[in-house]
């Protein structure tokens, strides 16, 4: 009501006074997308993000997403003020692949170009050849198999494994997984695609295979947006966080948008994915972060520009 929106419009205010822009996610709250895209930021997948973080001239960033955002936006813009709604907004991949063990694994397999997934912290980067995000981690890691590289991959293996079965590539998995991507089940697709025969299906490549083998599109955030508006389809089913609806719904007005249940064969978003450290960015604690300059990711200089190196490769041939 009234109250929420005077809170943005405080919010507006002190982006102004900070000389901030918003970089946010497709899996935050509709309010904090339409934040961003009023006020000059960017609502992205995770590539995006960091290209749209580095390039912009504000003086602050603020990254409403998850803690490897906000790292990757400070590695590639150490000059500028990099601030987080929730410092404590984890991910289940990055929590799962600590650097110390991470590094054994490394050690252990000297003859291996070592990919990570952008789902990790600064350390596990550091000791990375190359970063990948959704989106172009298939033309990487097909682009290093033609040069004839081995690979170490970390840590996502349903993402690894999706990469290895499209390019053939050889690939030493790390056993990582998103917690919420992890909860599509096969069978409960099969059963909603019963449903919907003529829905085209949108798969984000977190799912396991029984989930992505039945994908009509496997892709990033931004890519599954962008087919859903392509496509000559009226109905799709989105297996990924269903914040994405909110960017589906306004870019494809007119077509219907079906959440893949993550138990059960109910349709209905009862049982619907969603991350619950996206969850933790709100319009509360976002205008709190700016106010008080609360929530700064500080690191280590030294590690952040070893950290940079593998992001910057990926820039480069994103590019
Ligand atoms: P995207 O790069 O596709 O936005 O994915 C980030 C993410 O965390 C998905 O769960
Ligand atoms: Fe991490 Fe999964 Fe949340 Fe994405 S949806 S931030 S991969 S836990």
């Amino acid at each position: 009501g009234a109250q929420r929106e005077a809170l943005k419009a405080r919010i507006r205010g002190l982006l102004a006074r900070e000389n901030a822009v918003l970089v946010a996610h497709y899996y935050v709250d509709a309010e904090l997308q339409e934040l961003a895209d009023e006020t000059g930021g960017c609502v992205a997948d995770s590539l995006e993000m960091a290209r749209f973080g580095r390039d912009n001239p504000a003086h602050t960033l603020v990254v409403a997403g998850v803690r490897f955002m906000g790292e990757t936006a400070k590695i590639l813009s150490p000059g500028k003020r990099v601030l987080m709604p929730d410092l404590e907004a984890t991910c289940s991949l990055d929590l799962g692949c600590p650097a110390e063990a991470f590094a054994a694994f490394c050690d252990a397999h000297p003859d291996r170009s070592v990919v990570v997934y952008a789902n990790t912290s600064a350390a596990v980067k550091a000791r990375a050849d190359w970063t990948v995000t959704s989106s172009i981690g298939l033309d990487i890691v097909a682009h290093l198999h033609a040069r004839g590289e081995k690979i170490l991959w970390a840590p996502d293996r349903h993402l690894g494994a999706y990469i290895q079965r499209q390019t053939g590539a050889d690939m030493l998995l790390w056993q990582g997984s998103c917690l919420v991507h992890d909860e599509f089940k096969g069978i409960e697709l099969e059963l909603l695609r019963g449903q919907y025969p003529q829905a085209k299906v949108l798969v984000h490549p977190e799912s396991p295979m029984a989930v992505v083998a039945q994908a009509d599109v496997v892709g990033s955030t931004t890519q599954l947006i962008e087919a859903a508006q392509k496509l000559d389809a009226s109905h799709f089913i989105v297996a990924t966080d269903q914040g994405i609806l909110h960017k589906l719904r306004l870019r494809a007005p007119g077509k219907t948008f079906i959440a893949a249940p993550t138990a059960g064969n109910s349709a209905t978003c009862k049982s619907c994915a969603h991350c619950p450290w996206m969850a933790m960015n709100s319009l509360a604690n976002l205008a709190d972060a700016l106010e008080r300059g609360r929530g700064e990711i500080l690191l280590d200089p030294a590690l952040g520009a070893r950290a940079k190196v593998p992001i910057d490769r990926m820039l480069d041939f994103a590019a």
